[in-house]
């Protein structure tokens, strides 16, 4: 790849994700576990997550978590209701989670400090300890993923799924020995670049996409739909298998590709019912998952077995945000400086 190769800066980014989970999985072992214990011990009784863009789906992914794995009510916020309409809701007993890779969006910023006013446990998940939103916030975790150039997010991504899980995970007494694997299955999905490339050029000039998948893979269909948009300009739709079924279905047809997220566990069987319906239609399927799951269908990508279905969304994404890069690339963009989006975008 030249110095100036279109897509330069966002391949570096997405091969050096498992490093970047590696320095999480060693250096912010003490301070995600202070930031655990902090939060255990104020016993909240509602979690509310913020965020923007990809940073959004990072909280949708811990939206799951919590709700599944520590039991608890869990919600996104609309930050406008703050912001925009001035909305001081009580918050006491709530966990506020704000998530930012830049930690500098003005909404989220303010959201939090109303939401530290009204009584809430404020904690920021960023990339940037300095920011406006890690100062506002009374805990900040850092995701530790260095700086990150691209425009598109790739690996502050997987570094705020990491970092989340780990904090979750240590809130309710693990060790995060699951996650410790991560690097290496990292290592192997990314190794599926060349035949991703080539799923690219089938795709070159679909106008239109469908993403989907259920449960903690619902963050990766949002995501892998988000990154197409931004790099690819083309009208990507993500939907929830549910909701896939609920209406939307009736505009997919043979033309228009889907992409379905299966892995091992219950999210990815509850998939399955939404394959069927796809293969009544005809759709060309590519999926990301299990073996299982892929023998069902004409293509995709098989993620190594033996992951826990709730880390499954870090390795998920992976052969996507690579999709989005060469495709973008095939259509003659750079995805580094994708046309519509800035590194750091100021909304109220
Ligand atoms: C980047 C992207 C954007 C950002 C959003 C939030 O690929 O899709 O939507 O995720 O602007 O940015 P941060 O995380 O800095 O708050």
């Amino acid at each position: 790849v030249t110095a100036n190769a279109a897509g330069r800066l966002m391949a570096a980014e997405i091969a050096e994700q498992p490093q970047v989970w590696h320095r999480l999985l060693t250096e912010a072992v003490d301070p995600i576990g202070e930031a655990a214990a902090r939060m255990a011990d104020r016993a909240p009784r509602f979690v509310l997550l913020a965020g923007r863009g990809t940073s959004d789906h990072a909280a949708l992914y811990a939206k799951y978590l919590i709700e599944i794995t520590h039991a608890l009510p869990a919600g996104l916020v609309s930050p406008s209701t703050t912001t925009v309409y001035g909305a001081r809701p009580d918050l006491r007993d709530v966990l506020y989670i704000a998530v930012s890779q830049s930690g500098g969006s003005p909404d989220l910023v303010q959201s939090m400090e109303v939401a530290r006013q009204q009584g809430a446990l404020t904690l920021a998940v960023t990339n940037n300890p300095g920011s406006a939103l890690a100062c506002a916030a009374e805990i900040h975790v850092d995701v530790l993923a260095g700086q990150e150039r691209s425009v598109a997010a790739t690996k502050s991504y997987t570094a705020e799924l990491l970092a989340l899980y780990l904090l979750l995970d240590r809130a309710r007494g693990g060790d995060g020995r699951h996650a410790s694997s991560l690097p290496e299955f990292g290592t192997q999905v990314l190794a599926f670049d060349e035949l991703v490339r080539g799923v690219a050029q089938r795709y070159r000039f679909a106008q239109r996409l469908v993403t989907t998948g259920r449960g903690y893979s619902y963050a990766t269909a949002r995501e892998a739909a988000l990154k197409l948009m931004e790099t690819c300009y083309l009208s990507a739709q993500p939907f929830s298998g549910a909701d896939l079924l609920h209406g939307p279905l009736a505009a997919v047809d043979p033309l228009v590709p889907v992409i379905v997220v299966v892995p091992d566990g219950a999210g990815g069987r509850a998939m399955m019912p939404v394959l069927e319906r796809l293969a009544e239609r005809n759709a060309d399927v590519f999926g990301v998952g299990s073996a299982a799951a892929l023998e069902l269908l004409a293509g995709g990508i098989t993620l190594p077995t033996g992951v826990p279905e709730e880390l499954s969304p870090l390795l998920e994404i992976l052969p996507l945000q690579q999709l989005a890069l060469h495709l973008a690339i095939a259509r003659g963009e750079d995805p580094d400086t994708p046309r519509g989006l800035q590194k750091v975008t100021e909304t109220l």
